[in-house]
């Protein structure tokens, strides 16, 4: 069985004060969240912050992005996944949307950040999704499929098991338009029946995360569907008692 995964991606928010008070917030909530494995993806400079407040804790923490250069050099501005490691992440959010939109990060550059953060010994959360201009000509599955070959065809279809997937549709990131459940669903299946038409075990194992407006009150139905393993919650996970009601909709 996937254990589901509830990761808060923060973006460009927080401050010292609030990733403390949100921190003590979720510490206080977390044994009420039976099932899903709880993280939280803070930006580099709160990471040392969470790290020692998470201490302990049952919650994880990671990145929101990292360098696709392993080790160290001359790589102004960057951070690399040793980096991360090394002070406790677990995760490091790659391709993100708006990485890829906003700062021009191709299928390739976010492939090779995968396999930088999989060789630190990070689980990579590759994030892919279509645009609403991709949705409604009918080319989701195409584009989608594009993104994870992307991956495949670098780092092989087993480097799939050490990270996580989120399916996050451009159009409902932010927007509070939500893709309905079966919306979802598909994608998803789609998602898992490609791998596992290249490695059934690799497709069984890999968590599929929905990202895109999750709230407390559309989290449950979400995350009933087979192939849901949990979210990436963007703004939801700013507030603990709403990132923490999504967690505990995860069963
Ligand atoms: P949202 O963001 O939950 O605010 O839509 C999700 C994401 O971008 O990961």
């Amino acid at each position: 069985m996937r254990q589901p995964l509830v990761a808060g991606n923060w973006k460009m928010n927080g401050s010292r004060a609030m990733a403390k008070e949100l921190i003590e917030g979720l510490k206080a909530g977390i044994g009420e969240v039976s099932k899903a494995r709880m993280a939280v993806c803070p930006t580099f400079v709160h990471l040392p912050e969470v790290a020692s407040l998470l201490e302990g804790s049952s919650i994880q923490f990671g990145s929101q992005d990292v360098c696709d250069r392993v080790g160290t050099g001359a790589f102004t501005g960057e951070v690399s996944g040793e980096m991360l490691k090394e002070f406790g992440c677990t995760y490091a959010i790659v391709g993100h949307s708006e990485r890829r939109s906003l700062y021009g990060e191709s299928d390739e550059f976010v492939a090779q950040k995968f396999a930088a953060a999989r060789q630190a010994g990070l689980k990579p959360i590759l994030c892919v999704g279509e645009t609403l201009e991709e949705r409604e000509g009918g080319i989701t599955e195409e584009v989608v499929g594009r993104q994870l070959d992307a991956v495949i065809e670098l780092e092989g279809v087993e480097a799939l098991a050490d990270g996580v997937i989120a399916y996050e549709p451009v159009w409902a990131i932010g927007t509070g338009r939500t893709a309905t459940p079966e919306q979802a669903q598909e994608t998803h299946a789609f998602i898992r029946g490609k791998i596992a038409a290249l490695d059934a075990e690799v497709a069984g194992k890999v968590q599929i995360l929905y990202g895109g407006s999750m709230k407390p009150d559309n989290a449950a139905e979400l995350m009933a569907k087979p192939d849901i393993d949990g979210g990436l919650i963007g703004g939801a996970s700013l507030k603990a008692a709403d990132f923490l009601a999504i967690g505990k909709a995860a069963g």
